[in-house]
């Protein structure tokens, strides 16, 4: 057996896997096809101070390859959260993170302050990049001197380790990064989705009623990675990978490219036990290649893309 535990900061989580925020429900809605112990950790649906109805429909396209979504974080609310799905994850086998998402650098804070009184939740991973809100400006996720100023509230606001969750859709993402770890990022999550749009040309209508999407899945795999070397080459604190993941393979690539640990989304829209079986997976390709810990291969990338020799 490979060793798969890594570490996220101080947090130790026992295999690299976590489920992508918004593609797994809150965590245990999944856990007949992927159990909890099967897995690093559950990433929640992002948590907002208000409950929020979301966009107006349709907000769901499938694609060629993945697909598009304007969901708007819809959600119950902060105090639907404490009261009705916390309690229900305080057992489960595995950690928990609870996304968070807000409006302004207050509700981030305001948000992190009332989760840190949580037991149940083990770190919190920040929304700095929902490209389906405020018409797709993504404030927080593009100007770096933002990212730090919301970083820094939180920060304040909880001893929990935290995450920033960083979009694509910038030229320089490390920037971005840079700008998160100044604030007290524990770490990066690298990336939310691509923004993008799909069209019924007959109809001369959008496939999607706000026009605008975030598009993930297989399609955006090559950019996630990228993505997820910048940060991990501008930051000390660890880089969580996202996007387009759906194999254990895929999961070793983003780790060579500098991830500790990696999230799967939209692959589990269509295979909800796929998260549970990638750390066996994964356990079965380092032992084929005698790697004996998934640490090992963190960053192991040449810098100038060539293999090691
Ligand atoms: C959404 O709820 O619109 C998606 C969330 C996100 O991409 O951050």
């Amino acid at each position: 057996m490979a060793d798969l535990s890594v570490e996220l900061a101080s947090l130790a989580l026992r295999n690299p896997i976590l489920s992508a925020s918004g593609t797994f429900g809150h965590g245990l809605e999944m856990e007949h096809f992927s159990p909890p112990h099967t897995m690093g950790g559950l990433v929640s649906k992002t948590v907002t101070l208000r409950p929020r109805p979301g966009n107006t429909a349709p907000r769901i396209h499938e694609t060629e390859a993945g697909f598009l979504n304007s969901i708007g974080l819809e959600n119950r609310g902060i105090g639907a959260y404490l009261r009705d799905v916390l309690p229900r994850v305080a057992d489960a086998d595995t950690r928990i993170f609870t996304n968070i998402g807000g409006e302004e650098a207050g509700e981030f804070a305001e948000l992190a302050s009332m989760l840190d009184e949580r037991d149940e939740v083990d770190a919190l991973e920040v929304n700095l990049s929902c490209p389906n809100v405020g018409g797709g400006r993504l404030p927080f996720s593009t100007d770096p001197a933002l990212a730090e100023r919301v970083m820094r509230g939180v920060r304040e606001a909880t001893d929990k380790p935290v995450f920033a969750k960083l979009s694509p859709n910038v030229t320089r993402i490390g920037e971005i990064a840079r700008g998160a770890e100044a604030g007290g990022a524990d770490g990066v999550t690298a990336v939310n989705t691509l923004l993008g749009m799909a069209v019924d040309w007959r109809h001369r209508k959008p496939r999607i009623a706000s026009v605008q999407a975030g598009y993930s899945g297989t399609g955006i795999k090559p950019v996630a990675l990228r993505c997820a070397w910048e940060c991990a080459r501008a930051v000390d604190v660890p880089v969580i990978g996202c996007g387009g993941v759906g194999s254990a393979e895929d999961v070793l690539e983003f780790v060579v490219a500098g991830c500790s640990a990696v999230q799967v989304g939209t692959a589990a829209f269509s295979d909800p036990a796929l998260p549970g079986t990638l750390a066996e997976h994964l356990d079965d390709l380092l032992e084929a290649e005698g790697v004996a810990s998934v640490r090992e291969l963190v960053g192991s990338l040449d810098r100038e893309g060539r293999a090691p020799a």
